[in-house]
C-alpha cells in the first residue's frame, strides 16, 4: 500500500494503477468505510482512499477540533483491506496558500435538510471532493448512502462540472441493533448508545407502512416523530419525506418513491439516518 501526503506524490503513485475507484473519508474508519472499499475493488483494478478531516465543511462551533482521529489504526485497516493508495494530505496540500476557488451548488438542493441547518457545509464537501477527484483522477467515486443529501449534491457536482467519474453508492452499514455506523457514534454515552437504535426502528416502521400501502407523507413523518419520542435520550431535529432527486418535501408519495431522512441529537452526537422508499419499477439507489 502506498501512502501519499503531497499532491504531486499522489499523482505519481496513481499513474501506474490502471482503473481506480476512490473512497473519500474523514478517517476514524469503521466497517461502513471498509464495505465501500470492498465495493470499490469489485469493479476496478485499484482502490484509493483519502483520509482528510476537511475544515471547509465544518461550520463555526461544530466539531472540527474534536472530530475523532486515529491515523495509525486507519492505515492498518486499509492495509489489511488491500487498498492500493492512501492520500493523507495536510490542510495546506488540499488548500495551498493562494487557493481561492470554491465549488458551490446553488438552489434548493443545498438549502434544505443538512444544507439548511449547516450553511456552507455542502460548499465545503463539493469543493474538497472536486479537489480529491482532480488530484487522483479516479474512474469511480464511491460514497455511502447514509449521507443521502451528500450523494444527491455530489451527483449534481459531477454532472454540472462534467467531471467524468462514475458515482457509486454503497448501502448504509449498521450495527447489529440497527444503528447506522458513523465515526461520530463515539460521542455517544452508553445510555445514549442504547437509545439511539430508535432511529432505525422508526424508519423500519415507515418502510413497513409504505409496503402496506401508506402514501401520505405527513402520516409517515408523524410515525417517526412519535417513534423517536418514546425515549428521552435523544431528540429529533427533523424528519423529511422528500422526492429522492429534487429533495422537495412531498404531500403524497408518487411513482418516484421518496427519500425519508432524519437528523437527531443524542448529547454531543448529531445522528443522521435515512431510507429510500422505492418508486414504481425503480431499483434501489445503492449498489451492493
Ligand atoms: O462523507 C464524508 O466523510 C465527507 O463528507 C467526505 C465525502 C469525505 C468529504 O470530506
Amino acid at each position: 500500500m502506498q501512502v501519499a501526503h503531497r499532491r504531486e506524490d499522489v499523482r505519481v503513485m496513481r499513474a501506474g494503477l490502471g482503473t481506480v475507484a476512490l473512497v473519500p473519508t474523514m478517517g476514524f474508519l469503521h466497517d461502513g468505510h471498509l464495505s465501500l472499499v470492498e465495493l470499490a475493488r469489485r469493479h476496478h483494478d485499484a482502490v484509493a482512499v483519502s483520509v482528510f478531516v476537511n475544515p471547509t465543511q465544518f461550520g463555526p462551533g461544530e466539531d472540527l477540533d474534536s472530530y475523532p482521529r486515529d491515523l495509525d489504526h486507519d492505515l492498518g485497516l486499509l492495509e489489511q483491506a488491500g487498498v492500493d493508495l492512501v492520500w493523507v494530505p495536510e490542510v495546506a496540500d488540499v488548500y495551498p496558500v493562494g487557493s481561492s476557488t470554491r465549488v458551490r451548488v446553488e438552489g434548493p438542493l443545498t438549502a434544505v435538510l443538512e444544507g439548511g441547518r449547516r450553511p456552507g457545509h455542502f460548499d465545503g464537501v463539493a469543493t474538497v471532493v472536486t479537489i480529491l477527484l482532480g488530484a487522483i483522477r479516479p474512474d469511480a467515486l464511491v460514497i455511502g448512502a447514509k449521507d443521502a443529501q451528500q450523494v444527491v449534491v455530489l451527483r449534481q457536482v459531477v454532472r454540472d462540472l462534467a467531471i467524468g467519474v462514475q458515482v457509486v453508492v454503497g448501502p448504509t452499514w449498521r450495527e447489529p441493533d440497527g444503528l447506522a455506523m458513523s465515526s461520530r457514534n463515539v460521542y455517544l454515552t452508553p445510555v445514549q448508545r442504547a437509545a439511539a437504535p430508535v432511529l432505525r426502528r422508526s424508519l423500519t416502521e415507515v418502510e413497513q407502512r409504505y409496503a402496506a400501502g401508506e402514501r401520505d407523507a405527513e402520516t409517515l413523518r408523524s410515525l417517526v416523530r412519535s417513534g423517536v419520542a418514546t425515549q428521552s435520550e435523544g431528540s429529533l431535529e427533523y424528519v423529511s419525506v422528500a422526492d429522492p432527486v429534487t429533495l422537495a418535501e412531498l404531500d403524497r408519495i408518487g411513482p418516484a418513491g421518496a427519500l425519508v431522512s432524519l437528523a437527531a441529537d443524542f448529547g454531543r452526537a448529531r445522528l443522521l439516518d435515512n431510507v429510500t422508499l422505492p418508486g414504481a419499477g425503480r431499483a434501489p439507489a445503492t449498489v451492493r
